[in-house]
C-alpha cells in the first residue's frame, strides 16, 4: 500500500497530530506513505510530493500548523489560470491530478479538510481516486461529526482573549466588542461567549437587532454593570441585513469576512454614548499548540483514517459519534453543512443565563 496525505484550506491546530497519527499507523502496517504538498498543489506539479516517515513525523504532534502547507486556493476543479486577456480562467485540472497519483503508484489518499476539501474529495472519489477524508476546521461546521479537531483549541484561545478583556472593560467602564472566526457558523462564538461570561453573543444563526444589543448595555448599566463585552462571530448580521465583508480577496479565494466589531462598537457608542472598543482575534484562532482534547481527537482521526484504508471505506470520512470514531460517505455529510441550533441546550443555557442574543 502506498498512501498519501494532503491537507488542504485553512490550517487548524492538530493537523498535524492527524498527520503523526496516520503515518505511524501506517508505517506500523508496512505501507509506505507520501505527503502531498501545498492542498494538492503536489500532484498538479505545482509543489512536491514528500516520503513521510517515522522520522518526519517526529515530535510534532503538539505543533500547530501542518508540516505538509495548505492553501484556500488552488481548487483542482476549478484552478485558476491566466486567460488570454490575463483575466483569471477556471480549468478542471481533477483528470491531470489522477493520472498524476497514478503514475506515482499512490493506492489510496486521505484528504484533511473542511467543507470545501471534502467536496474536492468528493469528486475526485467519483473520479475513481480512493479518497478517505478527515474533517478538520476550527468553525465545527462539518456535520456527521460531533466536532471538528481544531474547534476546541479556538475556542479555548478565545475564552482567554475574552477573560483578558474582562478586566480592562471593567476597569475602564468601556463596552468591548469582540469578532472570532466560524464564516457562516456561530459556534466558536457561542461557545467562547457562554465559557468566558459574555453579556452578548452574536451568531448568524441568530439575526440581530441593534436596540435588542444597546438594551441590554444600558440594562446592565442601570444595576452598576457598567462595562458589557460582546462576543461576535465574524458572520453575525442584522435582521434584514448581510454579513460584513472585508473588501479585498484574491482570485479563487472565499469571500473575506469581517468588520462586524468595529461597526458594532461604532454603532453601540453612538446610541448608549459608552466607550466601546473592537477587537479582531482573527488567525490567533488558528495557531498556536492544540489542545489535549484536540490532540487526543486528531490522533483518533489520524488513525481511523488509516483503518478506513485498510477496510476500503473508500468516499468516507471519520467523524466523532460519541464515544465511538466511525466513518461516514462524504456525500452526506456535503448534504448539509452544520449550524448552531438556536433551539440547543447550549443556546437555551445562555439565554436561561441572561446571555442576549441581540433577538
Ligand atoms: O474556515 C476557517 C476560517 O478560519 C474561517 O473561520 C475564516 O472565515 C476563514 O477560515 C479565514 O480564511 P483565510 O485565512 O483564508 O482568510
Amino acid at each position: 500500500m502506498r498512501l498519501a496525505l494532503s491537507t488542504g484550506g485553512g490550517d487548524a491546530p492538530g493537523l498535524n497530530a492527524v498527520i503523526r497519527a496516520a503515518v505511524l499507523a501506517a508505517v506500523n502496517r508496512g505501507w509506505e506513505v507520501l505527503g502531498i504538498k501545498r492542498g494538492f498543489a503536489g500532484l498538479l506539479g505545482e509543489d512536491d510530493v514528500v516520503p513521510l516517515t517515522r522520522e518526519s513525523v517526529r515530535g510534532i504532534g503538539h505543533l500547530g500548523g501542518t508540516i505538509l502547507r495548505t492553501s484556500n486556493r488552488g481548487n483542482p476543479l476549478h484552478y485558476l489560470r491566466p486567460g488570454p486577456d490575463g483575466s483569471p480562467v477556471a480549468v478542471d485540472r481533477s483528470d491531470e491530478l489522477i493520472a498524476n497519483a497514478r503514475a506515482l503508484g499512490i493506492d489510496a489518499v486521505i484528504s484533511i479538510g473542511g467543507d470545501g476539501s471534502l467536496a474536492i474529495a468528493q469528486r475526485l472519489h467519483e473520479k475513481g481516486l480512493r479518497v478517505i477524508g478527515v474533517p478538520k476546521t476550527i468553525d465545527n461546521d462539518v456535520s456527521g461529526t460531533i466536532t471538528t479537531f481544531g474547534f476546541d483549541t479556538a475556542v479555548n484561545t478565545a475564552i482567554e482573549a475574552v477573560d483578558k478583556l474582562h478586566t480592562t472593560a471593567e476597569s475602564h467602564d468601556r463596552v468591548f466588542v469582540m469578532e472570532v472566526m466560524g464564516r457562516d457558523a456561530g459556534f466558536i462564538a457561542l461557545h467562547s461567549g457562554l465559557a468566558g461570561s459574555a453579556d452578548v453573543i452574536l451568531i448568524p444563526e441568530i439575526p440581530y437587532d441593534i436596540d435588542r444589543v444597546c438594551e441590554k448595555v444600558r440594562a446592565r448599566d442601570r444595576v452598576g454593570r457598567s462595562f458589557s463585552i460582546v462576543v461576535v462571530a465574524e458572520g453575525a448580521f442584522p435582521v434584514g441585513g448581510r454579513a460584513s465583508t472585508l473588501g479585498a480577496s484574491l482570485p479563487g479565494e472565499t469571500i473575506r469576512l469581517g468588520g462586524i466589531a468595529e461597526a458594532l462598537a461604532r454603532q453601540i457608542e453612538q446610541r448608549t454614548g459608552k466607550e466601546a472598543r473592537s477587537l479582531v482575534l482573527g488567525h490567533l484562532q488558528r495557531g498556536g499548540m492544540p489542545t489535549g482534547y484536540d490532540r487526543l481527537l486528531s490522533a483518533r482521526f489520524g488513525a481511523a483514517a488509516v483503518r478506513a484504508v485498510a477496510e476500503e471505506r473508500w468516499g468516507h470520512m471519520v467523524a466523532l459519534q460519541s464515544p465511538r470514531i466511525v466513518t461516514i460517505p462524504i456525500a452526506d455529510v456535503l448534504a448539509s453543512p452544520k449550524r448552531v441550533d438556536p433551539q440547543s441546550d447550549t443556546v437555551l443555557t445562555a439565554r436561561e443565563m441572561g446571555i442576549s442574543f441581540g433577538d
